[in-house]
């Protein structure tokens, strides 16, 4: 097939990488040991440089220092170089800058002058608080440095409502025109969310069942052993919807229900998402009411050790949920009447994150007298960890005298499939950045879908003024998330370890 020119693949372009937030914890945690991996595999284009912008008083032999403890503190012990260290430190600078100051600024376009060509691709990763992209964005325009190759990148939270969701992107759209823009969701670089889109369109045995006759429902859980910890200003103003829900586990809804494009390119995959967001049933009070829980751990004991409920971490008591569990419906030919249970907390009882696709059961009893039962397959799609896919059928267990049916398990297991290890999803992301690809990236229009439909979620939460169910740290949640399941007949699968 011929693919559109913009469609074809684009080579690592020569950057300059500025990271504003260069000394906060995402960079030092995530985007510095994914650009050393990135290093190390030899996939920076020579002249790629890497600007650190913050406000800490640093020159850039003070930030390389940084930087170079970070690599050592977030990068496995037998990945670590020192020669690919010191290639990574040859390419960073540091400059003061100050969002809410224009102070430094000039600095920054100084040093972009410095260039090596004309060629140079600008991109500014801006790792800070969304209320900053907006100012952030217009110091750049004002300093002159956008040009029409320049591309942003914005994390999550883009907001915290649909509102704030289109301020954001307005004010970023005042300088950045949407192409130039790239929203991320680090969950779209897990190798096991993009394996989704190939599971589901490079075969044909699953297509023909994916759909209301074969499949009864579907399960997408997200659960962390972790609590908020040093997060927890952030986080209770957000909370698991819209942390995790909001953007996560309805980008991986997508990816299981989106009707296959005409090809997987920049903007097919995103359409077809943007659709499936805009077919969930919207929710009103009621539906609120029955079909969403709310937790917040309480104490209790994860992984052998005693933890704080939210409330004593916080140091005082909060209706901000740190458990989601609702049931959404996909309203569309494919999907109709189909549930889509998700769920995700804090501080349960193990770290997983997972899709199950529950299919029907065998529609006749076809082995009378016989010994066990048959069981609805099961498709688990591990996405961590553990990343692989696991096939739950009835089969015959051997031996002679009558059939006895016993539940059964096609495991594929990337780790033992593959000798290669997954690389951490922003070595990915920030590549497809630099390469200028924004197929794993949301789009504006997705992302207000995304907030558009959660927000009656949020509206009817607030007006309840209610705190959220209890649940034991090292739980698996309230018990009205397992009744959620079980009024209609289901319950929750969970992960196999
Ligand atoms: C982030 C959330 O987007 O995803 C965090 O803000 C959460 O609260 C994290 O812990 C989970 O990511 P992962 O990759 O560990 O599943």
């Amino acid at each position: 097939m011929t693919l559109p020119t913009s469609e074809l693949a684009t080579a690592s372009s020569v950057c300059d990488l500025t990271v504003v937030g260069g000394t906060g914890d995402l960079a030092l945690r995530k985007l510095l040991p994914a650009l050393y991996q990135s290093e190390r595999r030899g996939n920076l284009a020579p002249g790629t440089r890497v600007i650190g912008g913050s406000r800490h008083d640093l020159d850039d032999a003070g930030y390389r220092a940084m930087v170079r403890e970070a690599v050592h503190t977030h990068v496995p012990a037998h990945e670590l170089d020192e020669t690919v260290i010191e290639r990574l430190l040859d390419r960073v600078r540091h400059v003061v800058v100050d969002a809410d100051s224009p102070e430094g600024w000039d600095e920054l376009h100084g040093v972009l002058k410095q260039a090596e060509s004309d060629d140079v691709v600008r991109v500014f990763y801006l790792a800070v608080a969304p209320r900053l992209f907006g100012p952030i964005c217009q110091r750049l325009d004002d300093i002159g440095v956008v040009e029409p190759t320049s591309r942003v990148v914005l994390e999550k939270p883009l907001g915290t409502d649909l509102a704030s969701a289109r301020r954001i992107n307005d004010a970023v759209g005042q300088v950045f025109d949407e192409p130039q823009i790239f929203r991320i969701d680090h969950y779209l670089g897990k190798e096991s969310v993009q394996n989704l889109l190939v599971t589901r369109f490079a075969n044909t045995f699953l297509e023909p069942l994916w759909n209301s006759r074969w499949i009864d429902h579907v399960q997408i859980t997200a659960a962390e052993t972790l609590g908020v910890g040093e997060r927890s200003g952030y986080y209770d103003t957000s909370g698991a919807l819209r942390d995790m829900v909001q953007n996560h586990l309805l980008q991986l809804l997508c990816l299981v229900a989106m009707e296959p494009p005409t090809y997987v390119g920049r903007e097919t995959v995103r359409d077809e998402k943007l659709k499936v967001l805009q077919a969930l049933k919207p929710m009103s009070p009621e539906d609120v009411d029955r079909d969403t829980v709310r937790g917040s751990y309480a104490a209790g004991v994860v992984d052998g050790a005693e933890v704080p409920a939210y409330a004593d971490e916080l140091g005082r008591p909060s209706q901000t949920e740190t458990f989601v569990a609702l049931r959404a419906e996909v309203q569309n030919w494919r999907w109709a009447g189909v549930p889509f249970y998700l769920r995700t907390g804090k501080r349960m009882d193990r770290r997983t994150s997972e899709i199950v696709v529950v299919f029907k059961a065998p529609p006749h009893a076809m082995f009378p007298g016989s010994e066990g039962a048959t069981e609805p397959n099961r498709l688990h799609i591990r996405v961590q960890p553990d990343e692989g896919m696991h096939l739950h059928m009835t089969v015959k267990e051997p031996g002679p005298g009558g059939i006895r049916l016993r539940p059964a398990t096609l495991d594929l297991s990337y780790a033992t499939a593959f000798d290669a290890v997954s690389p951490e999803a922003y070595e990915r992301l920030l590549l497809d950045v630099l390469k200028g690809n924004p197929t794993l990236f949301m789009r504006r229009d997705e992302v207000e879908a995304a907030w558009a439909w959660v927000e009656p979620v949020l509206q009817r939460w607030s007006s309840l003024d209610e705190r959220p169910d209890e649940y034991p740290a090292g739980s698996s949640g309230p018990a009205a998330a397992e009744a959620l399941l079980e009024r209609d007949g289901r319950t929750w699968q969970e992960t196999d370890r």
